[in-house]
């Protein structure tokens, strides 16, 4: 715990969740596909963009408040989904959502996770979306949208950027195993970081508890994740199905995996309430350009009334200020968040919330904007555009 005190920010959280996780688990979070190209840019491209600030405006009090999947966020941020919480730390989902609501923001639930929705909705009263696939059995599909329901989820979220498991290159050569298996490769990591393994591998099993007792091929032996993404995944999914999808939730509904205006535009008028720019923290489509480098086109295609979530690459909170300059109405992290909850549970997650909330709070009181509402194309440059006109 005085350890979480000594991170300045969510660089040392990895460093700490690097030390504490054998090599195969901390690369299955922080890896991305192919060359990690756009892994690396989606970080990288925030500092293309210079904040200009205002100055001499009274920021006394600085207001952060906004609203998300049509819940109110206490600043604009959320919890993007992420599978396997339970390879991170023990108390898996319930440690991150517990420390989403003490932060009064937007947790979403992996489809791929390890906690039932049901148990996460009873145990967490704070706005929750469900992440949700369109599964070759639509009738799978529509199980989890009545389940969600009523169970209370306030949102969904619709990945589409998965038709097939991108190439993580860093679990091939590590011989990642999901669930992690003690195989003669990653022995050794395994058996270095005895505080990890032995409660992982002794403890409370691994189980993609909303799907494995749904999906046969699961539930009749053992598989391996990767083999059960090829197989379940529909690569036919289209726009009829977004249409679907919509029509059966008849709630907000955010696509993610949105990359341009054009399909930022279609997932409007195919009934979603919103979108995630988003290329899966650079873990599929390796060479797909950073989100934040799409935010001001896609905002521009929606209009004003959609919610326009920038995720990935979100590594302080001046980086939130950047995207909401830009044109969206939210950031999301996956990283950030599970390198606090690999370096000390619950406690880690709160920390990178706590320093992210700082960040984007001193953020706004040096530019000069006491409301994050108020942040406007004027106040970011990108740095690239000003060698064009140069
Ligand atoms: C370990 C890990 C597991 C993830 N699992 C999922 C998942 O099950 N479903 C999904 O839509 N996205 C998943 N993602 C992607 C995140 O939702 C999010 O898009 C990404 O982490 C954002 O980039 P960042 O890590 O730079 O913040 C995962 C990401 C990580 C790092």
């Amino acid at each position: 715990m005085r350890q979480l005190h000594r991170a300045n920010n969510v660089a040392d959280l990895r460093l700490m969740a690097r030390k504490r996780l054998p090599r195969p688990i901390f690369d299955y979070i922080d890896g991305g596909a192919d060359d990690e190209v756009s892994l690396r840019r989606n970080v990288t491209a925030f500092s293309n963009y210079e904040l200009v600030p205002d100055i001499l405006n009274d920021v006394s009090a600085v207001r952060t408040g906004t609203t998300l999947f049509g819940q109110p966020s206490r600043w604009p941020l959320m919890l993007a989904p992420t599978g396997l919480t339970r390879m991170f730390h023990g108390h898996a989902e319930l440690a991150v959502a517990r420390a989403a609501a003490r932060h009064g923001i937007v947790y979403s639930l992996s489809t791929m996770g390890t906690t039932r929705l049901e148990d996460l909705a009873q145990a967490f009263a704070g706005p929750k979306v469900f992440q949700i696939y369109i599964f070759k059995d639509r009738g799978l599909t529509a199980e989890f949208v009545a389940r969600c329901r009523d169970a209370g989820f306030h949102g969904l979220a619709l990945t589409v950027d998965t038709p097939v498991a991108g190439n993580r290159e860093r679990d091939r050569r590590s011989g990642l195993s999901l669930p992690p298996k003690l195989t003669l490769k990653s022995l050794l990591s395994f058996a270095r970081h005895p505080s990890w393994s032995l409660p992982a591998l002794t403890g409370s099993k691994f189980d993609l508890a909303n799907v494995s007792r749904k999906i046969d091929a699961l539930a009749s032996g053992p598989m391996s994740l990767f083999d059960y993404i090829g197989g379940q995944f529909d690569r036919s999914v289209g726009w009829r199905d977004v249409e679907w999808l919509a029509r059966e939730w008849n709630g907000p509904l955010a696509i993610k995996g949105v990359m341009t205006p054009e399909d930022a535009r279609r997932s409007i008028a195919s009934g979603a309430t919103g979108v995630m720019v988003s290329n899966h923290g650079g873990r599929q489509l390796d060479g797909a350009p950073a989100p934040i480098d799409q935010i001001a086109a896609v905002r521009d295609a929606v209009g004003g009334g959609p919610d326009v979530i920038c995720d990935g690459g979100i590594r302080r909170g001046s980086d939130v200020a950047k995207a909401l300059a830009l044109g969206a109405t939210a950031c999301s992290i996956g990283r950030p968040y599970l390198y606090g909850l690999a370096a000390g549970g619950e406690a880690g997650v709160d920390r990178a919330l706590t320093l992210l909330t700082e960040e984007f709070e001193r953020t706004l009181t040096l530019a000069g904007v006491n409301d994050a509402a108020a942040l406007s194309r004027g106040h970011v440059r990108s740095r690239e555009n000003r060698r064009d006109m140069a």
